[in-house]
This record gives C-alpha cells, sequence and structure tokens, in this order.
C-alpha cells in the first residue's frame, strides 16, 4: 500500500462578505501594521460587536512581525470556532505573503478554514503556505486519523488566482515529504520504484532498471553500494518531455539511499534512525517531477533516482575494495559510510549518455560536514557554471529555500588521489563537503553546466520551519521547479 498525505483542498472563491457568519471552523482576516480593516475585516468586527477593532485598539498586533497570529476564540455572532487575525502587509513580498500564510496552516488543524485575503495582493502565496504548513504524516499511525478539511481562500479577483498551481506545487512537496519521511522497513528501494512507477498515471514516462541491467552497463560503484543489503538496488528513471520536441532535457539526479547503517564502516547507534532520510535526494527528484508533470510544464526534464540500501553483510563491501564505475574509472573505497558519491557517480554517468542533458543538478543528503558549515538553514550549492549556479540560487531566494555556493577547486580535487586506484572515495575531514562535491566533478562531462545540491542540513529538520512542521522539509522541490519555469519556460 502507497498511502499519500492528501493536500488540504483548496477553494478560491470571490469576497462574499455574507458568508462569513456562517463559517465553519475557523475564519482568518488579514491585517497590516496600519491596523486598517478591509470590507471582509470591518464585516468580522461588526458581527463580533467590535471585538476585532477592541483586539487592534488595545495594541496586540503593534509589535506582530509579519505572519504572528492572534486569535479570538468562540466568537459570538459567527458560527466559527476562532477568528484568527493573520499580521500581514497588503504588498507583501511572495516570500513574505507565503510565509504569514504558513502560520494560518499551523494554527488550522483538521478543520475547514476560510481566508479573508482582501487586499493582499498575493493571496495565492497565502493560501500555498497554509497548505504547506498544513501537513502532517500519520501514514504509520493506527489511531483513526480524521480527514482533512479544506481551505476556502476569498481573494478581490478570483480570475487571477489559481488554486490548480497551488496544488500542483504542494502535492510536489508532501509528496517528497511523505517518502522522507517513510521509515526504511516500509519504504524499501522496491516500495520507492513503485511510488516513482506510479506516477505514468501524471503522464510520466517511467522506466525501473535492475540489477541485472545494472550490472550491463558497468554501475560497478552504485552497486558495491547495494551488495549488503537483501533489497535490491534499481535506477528508476522519470520523463518529462512536455517543450520542443528534439531539445535537450534538463537532467535532475537523486541519491535514494533508503537507509545509511554506513555499512561495514558502520555508523554509531545514537542517531542512526535519521538516516531514514538519506534518499532526501532522490525523494526532491521525485517530487519535483510530479509537480511538473501536474502543472503539464511545457519543458522537457528527465529524473534519474540511485535506489539502494547501505547494509554491513558478509556480501558487503569491505574498505580497501576497489571498484569500478560505469565510466570506467576506478574508485578505492576507504570508507564504505561515504557512499551517496558512489551511487550518484554512476546516475549522473547514465544521465549524460542517455540524455545528453543542456544541464544536470543532482541532490543528495550527501555529507554530515555540510551541516557543520550551514547548518540547517542553507542547502551547500556547488557548480561548475556561474549562470547556472546565480539561476538557481535565484530561484531557491524567490521561493524562500535558503542556499549558498561553496568553492571547489584542484586543491580540493588533489585530497581524493588514490595511491592504488584512480581515486577514493574520501578525503579526510577538512572541507568533507568540498571533496565530495570534487568527487562527484569528476563525473561531469566536458561542457555539462552541473550543479551538486548538498541537502543534509535540510531534507529533514527537528524544528518546525516556515512552511513545514519539524521533520520532512520537501526542500528543494518549489526551487526547481521555478527554475524550470524560469530557464525553460521563460
Ligand atoms: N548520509 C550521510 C550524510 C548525512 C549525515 C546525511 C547526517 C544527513 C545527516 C553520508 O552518507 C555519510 O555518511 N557521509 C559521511 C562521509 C564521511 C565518511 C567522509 C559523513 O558525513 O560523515
Ligand atoms: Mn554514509
Ligand atoms: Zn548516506
Amino acid at each position: 500500500m502507497s498511502p499519500q498525505t492528501p493536500i488540504a483542498a483548496l477553494t478560491v472563491t470571490a469576497a462574499d462578505l455574507d458568508a462569513i457568519a456562517e463559517a465553519e471552523g475557523r475564519v482568518a482576516v488579514c491585517v497590516g501594521k496600519d491596523g486598517k480593516l478591509d470590507p471582509a475585516a470591518r464585516r468580522v468586527n461588526r458581527l463580533t460587536k467590535g471585538a476585532l477593532a477592541r483586539m487592534i485598539e488595545s495594541g496586540a498586533l503593534e509589535k506582530a512581525k509579519s505572519g504572528d497570529v492572534k486569535t479570538l476564540a468562540w466568537p459570538a455572532g459567527m458560527k466559527a470556532e476562532a477568528v484568527d487575525v493573520l499580521c500581514v502587509e497588503r504588498g507583501a513580498k511572495p516570500v513574505e505573503a507565503r510565509k504569514a500564510g504558513a502560520a494560518l496552516g499551523k494554527v488550522k488543524g483538521d478543520g475547514p478554514m476560510l481566508i479573508l485575503a482582501g487586499a493582499v495582493r498575493r493571496p495565492e502565496e497565502v493560501a500555498l503556505g497554509a497548505v504547506l504548513r498544513a501537513y502532517k504524516f500519520t501514514a504509520r499511525k493506527t489511531e483513526e486519523v480524521k480527514p482533512m478539511h479544506g481551505i476556502t481562500i476569498q481573494v478581490a479577483k478570483p480570475e487571477e488566482v489559481s488554486a490548480a498551481s497551488v496544488s500542483a506545487v504542494a502535492e510536489g512537496v508532501f509528496f517528497t515529504r511523505d517518502l522522507v519521511s517513510e521509515p526504511a522497513n516500509h519504504l524499501t528501494t522496491t516500495e520507492f520504484a513503485k511510488r516513482i512507477k506510479d506516477m505514468e498515471a501524471l503522464g510520466l514516462k517511467v522506466k525501473i532498471l535492475e540489477e541485472a541491467e545494472l550490472e550491463k552497463l558497468g554501475m560497478g560503484c552504485l552497486l558495491s553500494v547495494g551488495h549488503g543489503s537483501i533489497s535490491p538496488s534499481k535506477v528508476a528513471v522519470m520523463e518529462w518531455m512536455g517543450g520542443p520536441k528534439g531539445e535537450a532535457p534538463l537532467a535532475l539526479v537523486g541519491k535514494g539511499v533508503v537507509f545509511d547503517t554506513g555499512g561495514i564502516s558502520l555508523k554509531p547507534a545514537g542517531g542512526m534512525e535519521d538516516m531514514t532520510m538519506d534518499m532526501g535526494g532522490a525523494g526532491v527528484v521525485a517530487g519535483a517531477m510530479r509537480t511538473i508533470a501536474r502543472r503539464k510544464a511545457k519543458a522537457n526534464v528527465v529524473g534519474l533516482v540511485g535506489l539502494v540500501e547501505n547494509m554491513p553483510s558478509d556480501r558487503a563491501t569491505r574498505p580497501g575494495d576497489v571498484v569500478t564505475s560505469m565510466k570506467g574509472d576506478t574508485v578505492e573505497v576507504i570508507n564504505t559510510d561515504a557512499e551517496g558519491r558512489l551511487v550518484l557517480a554512476d546516475v549522473m554517468w547514465y544521465a549524460q549518455e542517455t540524455y545528453k542533458p543542456r544541464a544536470m543538478i543532482d541532490l543528495a543528503t550527501l555529507t554530515g560536514a555540510i551541516i557543520v558549515g550551514l547548518g540547517h538553514e542553507n542547502a551547500g550549492v556547488f557548480s561548475n557554471d556561474d549562470d547556472l549556479s546565480r539561476a538557481f540560487l535565484k530561484s531557491a531566494e524567490a521561493e524562500g529555500e535558503g542556499a549558498w555556493r561553496m568553492p571547489m577547486g584542484q586543491a580540493y580535487d588533489d585530497m581524493i588521489k588514490s595511491q592504488i586506484a584512480d581515486m577514493k572515495n574520501v578525503g579526510g575531514r577538512d572541507a568533507g563537503s568540498i571533496t565530495a562535491a570534487q568527487f562527484l566533478l569528476r563525473y561531469v562531462q566536458e561542457g555539462t553546466p552541473w550543479i551538486h545540491l548538498d541537502i543534509a542540513g535540510v531534507a529533514s529538520v527537528k524544528a518546525d520551519t516556515a512552511y513545514a512542521p519539524k521533520g520532512a522539509t520537501g526542500w528543494g522541490v518549489m526551487a526547481l521547479n521555478r527554475l524550470v519555469t524560469d530557464m525553460l519556460e521563460g
């Protein structure tokens, strides 16, 4: 069974003051710093016999920041159980409006919500924020899950707000979060491949490469990671060719280690359970492909993910083993816990050989070192192309997803020289994220603009973020979706 967390259904309507008194669940009004009430807020104020105006006169909103919510519970004169007063400026920038909307998603709960967006210039952003933040992963709970009621948003110009595009984005993000949240006994390589295969229903072309084919292709690096596990290694390939015929696609490549024990170089027990998220890169690729397909993007994009489990066993790769990549060069495996780069190397090579992509972006929960460097606020961005890198950073910023460029260079590459093979898979403790990126760069073909995103710090976090409750964030789905829009559909 592949349960999927449904998004709260979104309905966009024109302003309807008479619907306010009858709305059930929660009613949200938007008020800026100036404390001025728009017509909808004035109606709420009248229904509640001036409670809203009193709240504002009391100074309750004076120190409020964008995204703060003040609640009037069980308001007299209305059917609703609560009025949520959201502090948001009329002219708020898209990201600000989205983050403010997310504050409503946080208080929403399972019941219905009516958002009176009134004069806010980007109501679709308020709605998207609310939908994103209302996520809750319940697939592994046995208690009865209440159905999630929808969100209705009243806006000035309903013809300019598309519920479908909000849903397309939220569905992709939720798909990623579900994958990242699933424990490894449920999300095996086989189950992951099945969930990707199921996306054929959206018009994606999906191919699953099994172990025998991977062997034929010579993917010795990827296969060496999965050897120790009972779960078969796989590569899943998703094609969305909605753009001009014959135009080279953008390739998205993801690390899909469904669980990373470290292999024979076993990780310590404390916190090892977090390695259930080590398929985060593949999760983002799958989620982005879902959004791209759901909105029928006029672009050519392919998504490729390497699905493996890194386990210790009598068949597992040993430290010191030398393996051969699909490219044909050899790698001395110093540490079996530096497995992600081995998986990516072969999938990246296959992506380039198969599609000759115009650009390639890989995503991976690759190194603990990136968390030391950037914490949980920014993903590490490594690139061989300033233009592509700038374009991505711009997309990420526009979507409110943190990203920060890191340096690369020959001196870092020198750190992965091996005595006995063409390279080794670790470069030591220093600059651990950069030497990992240098390893990947060796699998980027001449002339292919490339970005590597190290998302170890942002894929799943232990505190609430702007758009998500603690746990899986879905970081990157929105940035990649925007990059596709701006770079390929512009
Ligand atoms: N999956 C881990 C990286 C990771 C760490 C992701 C923490 C999320 C949170 C990766 O496979 C790994 O084990 N990397 C090693 C590399 C080292 C052996 C060179 C690391 O970061 O310690
Ligand atoms: Mn590892
Ligand atoms: Zn890993």
